[in-house]
């Protein structure tokens, strides 16, 4: 880690300054403007789970911290909650327009067109770019770093960003290693051009990915490969399927690395972060990252004990909902970090702007 050359009042902002944050040295940055959050009203215990699954609440506290989730009820779909959660992202920012709309998702309405297209209509925002970004429960960092090069590049000055998924629409309501974890969700923010000295201004972002482990978290079904082949899929493989002890092991493994990856690339220090917003996968995953990168347990967001894990949706959900409630103000250093299926990890780093969560 270097020192800041340039005298500024806050050096943590001078080195976003010096290091440049999304593009290249001089351009445009990427700052958050509004955010917003939506889950649906439905909401699933652990006790509801006894009744249909052999697991215990007992199991499910201790091994993934969580207690309640967010349900959608038939008939509504990943649109409707992103539509909900970009509203409130956009009155959150104090006016109405973006000229791209990005969605992170893994259960798109359909498989063909993009949900995108769709919500930026039903926001007013027809005629705009828009389009889906799939990489599972770290859609909301690629989002993040494909929003930053739009704004970067010119391609847009105003971004809407959501990430929002059903996930309980492709879970196997028998299958207890995933249907006790995931859950449904939306969170939003709106990005505006700026520098990248200002608060909320996005920070490097640390992407990666390992396609040798694509088995670890995957829907076999439904795609190219098995609608190409002669065979009939196997009864269930239209379900999401994840090989849970392996992918604890890689999760911890990469939103450690990436996590200190773009804390350097920042120019910050491990010390001078207020708050870890990590991918709610497991509260005993977040405490491990946590504890590994030495920041106490008050300076880690969670609501995984409410929401459980819903999927690209969890760390703005965790956002939104961490900013409403006070635990997460203005100043703030935040660390963002997420790990999924692909594999694909990233995080990247951003001082927390005057916005009020919606
Ligand atoms: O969001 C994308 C990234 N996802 C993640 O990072 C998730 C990573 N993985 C995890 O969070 C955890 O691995 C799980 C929560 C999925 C599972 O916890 P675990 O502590 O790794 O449990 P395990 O899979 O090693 O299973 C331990 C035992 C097994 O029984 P035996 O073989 O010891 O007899 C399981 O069959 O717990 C059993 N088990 C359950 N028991 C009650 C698995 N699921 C359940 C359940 N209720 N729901």
């Amino acid at each position: 880690m270097t020192e800041p050359t340039a005298p500024a009042a806050d050096p943590v902002l001078a080195h976003h300054r010096r290091d440049g944050a999304t593009g290249p040295p001089g351009g445009r940055a990427a700052v958050i403007a509004g955010i917003g959050s939506y889950v649906p009203p439905g909401v699933v215990t652990n006790q509801d789970l006894e009744k249909r699954l052999d697991t215990s609440d007992e199991w499910i506290r201790s091994r993934t911290g969580i207690t309640t989730r967010h349900v959608v009820d038939a008939g509504t779909a990943t649109s409707d909650l992103a539509v909900e959660a970009g509203r409130r992202a956009l009155a959150s920012a104090g006016e109405p327009g973006a000229d791209a709309v990005v969605l992170a998702t893994t259960t798109s309405d359909r498989p063909c067109p993009a949900t995108a297209p769709d919500v930026a209509a039903r926001l007013g925002l027809t005629g705009v770019a828009a389009f889906d970004i799939a990489a599972v429960c770290s859609g909301f960092l690629y989002g993040l770093a494909t929003a930053a090069g739009l704004i970067a590049a010119g391609t847009a000055g105003r971004v809407l960003l959501v990430a929002a998924d059903a996930f309980t629409t492709i879970i196997d309501p028998l299958d207890r290693g995933t249907a006790v974890i995931f859950a449904d969700g939306a969170g939003a923010v709106v990005l505006r051009a700026g520098t990248a000295d200002e608060p909320g201004a996005v920070g490097p972002v640390v992407l990666g990915s390992d396609g040798t482990l694509s088995d670890l978290i995957e829907v076999p079904a439904g795609g190219s490969r098995q609608r190409s082949s002669a065979t009939a899929p196997e009864p269930g493989e239209e379900f999401f399927r994840m090989r849970g002890r392996d992918t604890y092991r890689h999760a911890v493994m990469h939103m450690l690395a990436a996590s200190e990856e773009a804390v350097a690339r920042a120019g910050w220090r491990l010390a001078d972060v207020d708050r870890l917003a990590a991918h709610q996968a497991n509260a005993r995953i977040l405490a491990t990252v946590a504890e590994r990168l030495g920041l106490p347990p008050e300076r880690q967001l969670s609501n995984i004990e409410t929401v459980g894990n819903t999927g690209a949706a969890s760390i703005p959900l965790l956002l939104a909902q961490s900013a409403a409630e006070g635990r997460l103000t203005a100043g703030h250093r935040v660390l963002l970090t997420a790990f999924g299926g692909g594999l694909a990890w990233g995080a990247t780093t951003v001082v927390w702007p005057e916005v009020k969560a919606l």
